[in-house]
């Protein structure tokens, strides 16, 4: 029987939620989407049981496993460096990576006409300008980001400009790290800038690599909105976009919470198309279009 045609129905008598390659129980299953939730803010409903059975059976296979038990066995022992590693792959594993250049063009329209000029100018009289693409994925966003700087000061990377593009998955921070992106991914960049901010990668692959000057302006970190945020200092823009609503509403609050307070007066937050900002922090936010915020006070979010 192949996953696809496994249904997620429990079988009541061995409590098997798929019985495919591998059999995955219930308690399996609850014991991963526990993890996941603690670990990394997802919150994965029992409709998610054959989505987390393919992705994971990949991982069941190449760690030749018998079954999901065992597999479980594996990502609860976090005193061995294969346990560690198995649960940072099983996050990656069970994490969505969809992204693009320039996706949600409002966003970017938006950081042109109302947040940049500002911003160049104080980049001009030398302070330092900070943004915050929170949840990367392979480095489109940031690097969107970049672009639309470069498109109105080509001399960017003279200032003390910065683009921090953090994200839970080591893998996508390389990716994007690299930056390297088949021509089919640019193709929502205007053709003006890929030929000034883009170079051939040699060897005829195809792919088009960012240059030294896009690249100097962003600064790749792996960080997980659960955990510790070393960042110091406040953001004239955050991007948070499709991540959070991976997570349930009370983790979405207390991201919010925190992310929130990081926002210098006046900047700028931008979340994606079906996600909106909850709980006290969005007192500290007016509206200033679609899924765009403005922090509103000079004030943090009482604890
Ligand atoms: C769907 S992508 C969104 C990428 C980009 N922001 C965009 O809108 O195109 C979601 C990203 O969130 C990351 N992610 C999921 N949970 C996370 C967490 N707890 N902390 C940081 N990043 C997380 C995933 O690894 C993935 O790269």
């Amino acid at each position: 029987m192949t996953t696809m045609d496994t249904q997620a129905k429990p079988d009541t008598r061995n409590n098997l939620v798929n019985s495919g390659e591998f059999c995955l129980t219930a308690k399996d299953f609850a014991e991963i989407a526990a993890v996941m939730h603690r670990e990394a803010g997802i919150a994965l409903q029992d409709n998610k049981v054959n989505l987390v059975y393919s992705r994971l059976a990949k991982r069941l296979r190449l760690l030749e496993l018998k079954n999901f038990h065992e597999y479980c066995d594996l990502i609860r022992d976090q005193s061995s460096t294969a346990g560690r590693n198995e649960r940072d792959a099983m996050i990656a594993a069970l994490t969505t990576n969809v992204t693009k250049f320039f996706r949600e063009p409002h966003h970017f329209e938006h950081l042109k006409s109302h947040i940049l000029p500002k911003l160049i100018h104080q980049a001009k009289l030398g302070h330092p300008v900070r943004i915050w693409s929170s949840a990367c994925s392979s480095g489109q966003e940031p690097y969107s980001i970049g672009l639309t700087i470069l498109s109105l000061l080509p001399e960017a990377a003279n200032y003390d400009i910065k683009i921090l593009a953090t994200d839970i998955d080591q893998n996508m921070i390389a990716l994007g790290q690299a930056g390297s992106y088949d021509q089919s991914a640019l193709n929502a960049v205007p053709p003006a800038l890929v030929q000034r901010w883009f170079s051939a990668v040699a060897g005829g692959t195809g792919e088009m690599q960012v240059n030294a000057e896009l690249r100097s302006l962003v600064r790749f970190r792996k960080l997980n909105l659960m955990g510790n945020w070393p960042m110091r200092g406040l953001f004239h823009a955050i991007f948070c976009r499709n991540v959070v609503i991976y997570f349930d509403y009370e983790t979405q609050s207390q991201v919010w919470g925190r992310m929130v307070p990081l926002l210098a007066p006046e900047a700028a937050l931008y979340i994606g198309h079906s996600e909106r900002v909850s709980g006290p922090a969005e007192a500290l936010l007016r509206s200033d279009g679609v899924t765009i915020y403005r922090h509103a006070h000079n004030m943090r979010v009482a604890p």
